[in-house]
């Protein structure tokens, strides 16, 4: 059976299943499905979401929406940032995929998968506004980013390549390995603290200004140590005006910020699927723009797509193809909840946490409150506090004395912080735990 249907006749049939594999233990389940889930089955329960500009405040909503996640009380959870909690209907299509990959294997595999992860592909690149020529799925942020690194092939002997100290560790990284691999000239600077958004843009100038063999540049669009949203259509069009291609980490932006692929203005896109789409690990993809194909090699593993075709810059091998299936529905609810919308709430938490925080003795907000410069995510650290153990210590602190989860980030140039990341399931009660507890370490006496 190869059809759409929708998740709860798909459960019911799965359910069906496992009664009767209880009475014969070995039987197999008696019906898995197989096919996409259809439009809309990832919202099932969720009421319609209140017009207005009163969206991001609206308790009764989100409550509503907190309960589609079924995420543990241990702790309040405000270390979203490593990878986002599938919601319920989400997880649900994961586990009917999981099991009809398992009971079917390569009958559906070698039979009908292309044709499935063909409407996969078709579903992202619609979402983030490309065209589907210009998509190829990956099994996350890093692998896209490191074809695209790895393969940018424009890059002779003598180039210069540039990146910041806020870009993610791995792909600075990668950067590196163009010295030896490209015979390029590697350099890296500092974006300025507080980094706010013309200061950025100076930065970026200058450090372009005083490289002038500079021929590829690697953006960060949110980056996960500061939560800061890069200028980067400003960025890229500075750097296009002197020849310099821009690579766009996208990893942490898309379903954090609200944004089509072109609005970047960069060729060369790496985004993550797992983090806020929601989808279950191990997903993402990577954007080329259509004319500039050529300026990426293929890769080294494939000659099964033709040289045309943005599927032969990458070769994954076996997936988990019950993940890539469930893409569809973590996109569904993604659009169900809306990407302003959720854009607008986790600002909104943010906004609650840093304005009570701002004002406490010795906090340093390393994220600014200027409008398009921040997501969920924002990062702070103590005056002074700038070595991994006095990081280390509060987190710990946070996390054991206040039952607080957030994460000690590194690599900032003025020194290491803490990252505090909330998801569409925290509410203000959670934030006030963290309030109360910065009060308490800070020694502020709040009202
Ligand atoms: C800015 C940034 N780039 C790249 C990555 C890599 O993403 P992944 O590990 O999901 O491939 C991350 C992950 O946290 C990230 O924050």
């Amino acid at each position: 059976m190869h059809m759409t249907e929708t998740i709860s006749s798909a459960r019911r049939s799965i359910l069906r299943g496992f009664a009767a594999a209880a009475v014969t233990s070995l039987a197999a389940p008696a019906m898995v499905t197989e096919g996409l889930a259809a439009e809309g089955v990832a919202t099932e329960g969720l009421p319609m979401r209140p017009a207005g500009a009163a969206i991001a405040t609206d308790r009764a909503y989100w409550a509503e929406v907190k309960r589609l996640y079924a995420v543990t009380s241990d702790v309040v959870n405000l270390e979203n940032g490593y990878w986002g909690v599938m919601a319920e209907p989400v997880r649900r299509e994961f586990i009917r995929q999981s099991d009809m990959i398992n009971y079917q294997n390569t009958y559906y595999a070698r039979l009908r998968a292309g044709a499935d992860f063909d409407a996969v592909r078709a579903k992202v690149a619609e979402a983030v506004g490309a065209a589907v020529e210009e998509i190829a799925l990956t099994r996350g942020a890093t692998e896209a980013l490191q074809l695209l690194i790895g393969g940018y092939n424009r890059l002779k002997p003598g180039d210069g390549v540039l990146y910041a100290d806020l870009d993610y560790d791995s792909m600075q990284y990668a950067m590196n390995a163009l010295k030896a691999r490209r015979g390029v000239e590697v350099v890296k600077f500092d974006v300025p603290e507080p980094a706010t958004r013309q200061a950025v843009l100076d930065a970026y100038a200058r450090a372009i200004e005083a490289n002038p063999k500079t021929k590829l540049l690697l953006l960060t669009h949110v980056s996960h140590r500061t939560g800061f949203v890069m200028p980067i259509a400003e960025i890229a069009r500075m750097a296009k005006a002197k020849g310099i291609d821009t690579i766009v980490d996208a990893a942490h932006s898309w379903g954090q910020i609200d944004f089509k692929v072109g609005e970047l203005e960069a060729d060369f896109v790496g985004f993550n699927l797992h983090k806020w789409i929601g989808a279950p690990l191990g997903v993402g993809f990577l954007y080329i723009r259509k004319d500039r194909l050529a300026a990426i090699d293929r890769d080294m593993g494939d000659e099964d797509f033709a040289e045309t075709d943005i599927r032969s810059r990458v070769h994954t091998g076996t997936v988990n193809f019950a993940t890539v299936l469930t893409v569809p529905t973590a996109i569904a609810l993604h659009q169900q909840i809306g990407a302003a919308a959720k854009q607008a709430r986790l600002r909104h938490l943010r906004d609650y946490w840093v304005s009570r925080a701002r004002g406490f003795k010795d906090i340093e907000i390393l994220t600014p409150d200027e409008a398009g410069s921040y997501g969920a995510i924002t990062s702070f650290r103590l005056a002074g506090k700038t070595s991994k153990a006095d990081n280390e210590a509060i987190v710990v602190k946070l996390r054991d004395s206040h039952k607080v989860m957030t994460v000690r980030r590194a690599g900032v140039a003025k020194g290491q912080c803490i990252r505090v990341t909330p998801a569409l399931f925290t509410d203000e009660a959670d934030l006030d735990r963290l309030v109360e507890a910065l009060a308490v370490i800070t020694g502020t006496k709040t009202g």
